[in-house]
Order: structure tokens, then C-alpha cells, then sequence
């Protein structure tokens, strides 16, 4: 499974990217107000430490969304233009599919959503699941179902597991065979994390100490 961080701060992807596991990038107008930096700037920058960002359209119309997404792409070929699902979306998919722009799919709520971004050309589908279990629904159900789905065909659109909210969520999307996990930060820092590693590494140094005590020199 691919690990991608869900951020518009370029000192946490640079961190994370240093550990090694980082694929790419998801942004979203919330989390780059949340930073108050701008944003191609903000992009480029992330550009230069993952193969995949996501950069999200604001338009709403075809039109719009294909003038902005074609600027977006041409900033950096690690750019992957973000649009929302709806019909006007699934128009700016198939039109940038045919223009080998990459794209991803925002918003995405049920699996017949995730069929029509996907066969609109979509190369990312983004099911939000915290945001279903916000609702008292079980959002990590939706992505068993869109995995099953696509078991039975050939789509190559990747599932991308959005909204996550814990460790937890992660391995449940591992287990289920999602090919994408955006994470947040502070979930991400979570992630290395365990007390009995820590509880382990404290007994072998003490171990240590005691047996250099026994070594011939
Ligand atoms: O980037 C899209 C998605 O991951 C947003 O998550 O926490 O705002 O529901 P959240």
C-alpha cells in the first residue's frame, strides 16, 4: 500500500519523506487555508520531495475546472489535478485522461460514485471514510465494497483511503487491499509508535551495559 500524507505543510512532508515511506502528497483548499501560505509555491515545493500531489480545482464548471487543472499540470509533471464528484467533475476526468493528465477524485461518498469517477478515467478515487463514520455510519465498509467491486474488473484507478482519523484506520485499509492511505501528520507520527518496542529497546540497552561490564578487552 502506498502511504501519502494529507497536509499543506512542506516541513511535515519533508520530514516524513526523510523516514523513507512517503509516495505522495493529497491537499485540499481546507488544509491550505489551515497553512496561509500560497499555493503553487506550496506545491512546487512538494513536488520536489514525492511523485504524487494532489492539487484540488476550485471551479465547478467544466470549463473552469479544465483551464485550472491544465495550469496546475503544467507547474510540475509530479502534479496530480484534484477534482470533486460530481457530473461536471466526471466530465474534467475524462477530458484530462484523454490529455495523459493524472487525476484524482475527490469526495466520494458511495461506490457508484467510485464506478463513474473510474470509468470517467479517474486515475485516484478518494472515499472519505472518517467523514461517514461522523455520521454514525462505517466508513471503512465503503472501501471493502469499492475493493470487491474492483476485484471483479479492470479498472486502473487507484483506491485511496481519505479521512482518516487513527492508526487503525490505516491497517484496516492495509487489510482490506486499498492501494492508498493519505494520512495526516499526526497520525502519521503515530505510526512508528509502539510501548512494548520501547519497553524492548530500554531492557536490550540495559543488557548491554551489564554485559560490556563481562567483555575482555
Ligand atoms: O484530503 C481529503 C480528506 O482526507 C479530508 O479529511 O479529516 O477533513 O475529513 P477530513
Amino acid at each position: 500500500m502506498k502511504l501519502f500524507m494529507d497536509t499543506a505543510n512542506v516541513d511535515h512532508v519533508a520530514e516524513v519523506a526523510g523516514w523513507g515511506v512517503l509516495d505522495g502528497v493529497t491537499t485540499n483548499p481546507s488544509l491550505v487555508a489551515k497553512e496561509g501560505k500560497e499555493f503553487k509555491p506550496t506545491v512546487l515545493a512538494m513536488c520536489k520531495l514525492v511523485p504524487s500531489v494532489s492539487a484540488q480545482v476550485t471551479a465547478t464548471d467544466f470549463e473552469g475546472m479544465k483551464k485550472q487543472g491544465e495550469e496546475y499540470a503544467s507547474w510540475h509533471k509530479h502534479v496530480v489535478v484534484k477534482v470533486p464528484m460530481t457530473v461536471e467533475g466526471l466530465k474534467a476526468l475524462h477530458y484530462f485522461r484523454s490529455k495523459n493528465i493524472r487525476t484524482n477524485t475527490t469526495l466520494v461518498f458511495s461506490v457508484n460514485q467510485a464506478i463513474l469517477a473510474a470509468k470517467a478515467g479517474a486515475n485516484i478515487i478518494s472515499p472519505f471514510i472518517g467523514r461517514l463514520d461522523d455520521i454514525g455510519e462505517e466508513g471503512m465498509d465503503l472501501i471493502a465494497e469499492i475493493v470487491h467491486a474492483w476485484s471483479f474488473y479492470k479498472f486502473d484507478t487507484e483506491v485511496l483511503v481519505a479521512s482518516i482519523r487513527h492508526p487503525r484506520h490505516v491497517a484496516q485499509a492495509a487489510a482490506l487491499g486499498a492501494h492508498i492511505s493519505t494520512i495526516p501528520y499526526d497520525v502519521f507520527k503515530k505510526l512508528p509508535q509502539h510501548t512494548l518496542t520501547d519497553v524492548g529497546l530500554k531492557k536490550f540497552l540495559e543488557d548491554w551495559e551489564r554485559a560490556k561490564k563481562l567483555q575482555v578487552v
